[in-house]
């Protein structure tokens, strides 16, 4: 894992960008794996900024998203297609057909899930992906002790992770319970991963992410095992991993 160590969150987004575009001028078709939260949102909104001084077009851009709720339709303001809308595509010039973002609201959900995974093996896979990290370790939705082995999937949101996110909420009773998530090898099948950690809330994530074992206790420590792994981070997020 090649660690970037920055100043704060702007330098943390600042960096991202110039990956990403990067990545977007390189490769023919470039596929991008999406995360929603607040760690990226920097990234996004700097993106756009490219995207205006028309530096850079999502044109011939695919994207997939790690997770969505379940049950949240697309239009609802908490849902990660309304996030994603609303952060970054209706700002540029990517075809909507090209995002694809799991349906909380689909009848099957398993099937949902083979349908996306389905379509991310015909685009052929996820050049590279974004991740946050959640202070559990989760990454994507995967919450500890899910197998390395899984594809996209349902799963069940982890305590600490509904009320990490009721703060979008106007109550914690109305944040989801489930979602579905890009499994933990469909992560791993990216071509690239590119991190993004900021804040003390997520040191502690760090010192176990850089210091810890790869275990399922912890999903994001199988990122160790991947080839091309970038990890941005800035101070507040090393604060415990670097006073050892
Ligand atoms: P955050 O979430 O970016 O809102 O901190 C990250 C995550 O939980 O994966």
């Amino acid at each position: 894992m090649n660690l970037i160590k920055v100043k704060n969150y702007d330098g943390m987004s600042e960096k991202a960008t110039k990956l990403i575009v990067n990545r977007i001028h390189a490769i023919e078709n470039p596929v991008l794996g999406l995360a929603t939260g607040s760690t990226p949102e920097g990234l996004y909104q700097r993106i756009i900024e490219k995207y205006k001084q028309e530096e850079v077009s999502f044109k011939n851009v695919t994207t997939f998203n790690l997770d969505e709720y379940v049950g949240l339709e697309q239009n609802d303001t908490n849902s990660y297609y309304y996030f994603m809308n609303d952060k970054l595509f209706r700002h540029v010039d990517i075809a909507m057909n090209c995002v694809h973002i799991p349906s909380g609201i689909a009848e099957d959900l398993e099937k949902e899930c083979t349908a996306f995974e389905r379509e991310l093996g015909q685009a052929g896979g996820i050049d590279v992906q974004v991740l946050g990290i959640g202070g559990n370790g989760h990454i994507g939705f995967n919450e500890p002790g899910t197998s390395f082995s899984s594809r996209t999937h349902v799963v069940d949101l982890e305590k600490s992770t509904i009320q990490a996110n009721a703060r979008f909420f106007h109550s914690i009773e109305e944040v989801p319970i489930q979602a579905i998530s890009m499994g933990i090898e469909t992560i791993m099948s990216s071509k690239e991963i590119l991190l993004l950690v900021s804040g003390e809330a997520k040191a502690d994530a760090m010192e176990k992410l850089l210091l810890g074992e790869v275990s399922e206790d912890f999903p994001a420590s199988i990122l160790k095992k991947h080839e091309h792994v970038t990890i941005i981070a800035d101070a507040a997020a090393l604060s415990i991993a670097e006073g050892k």
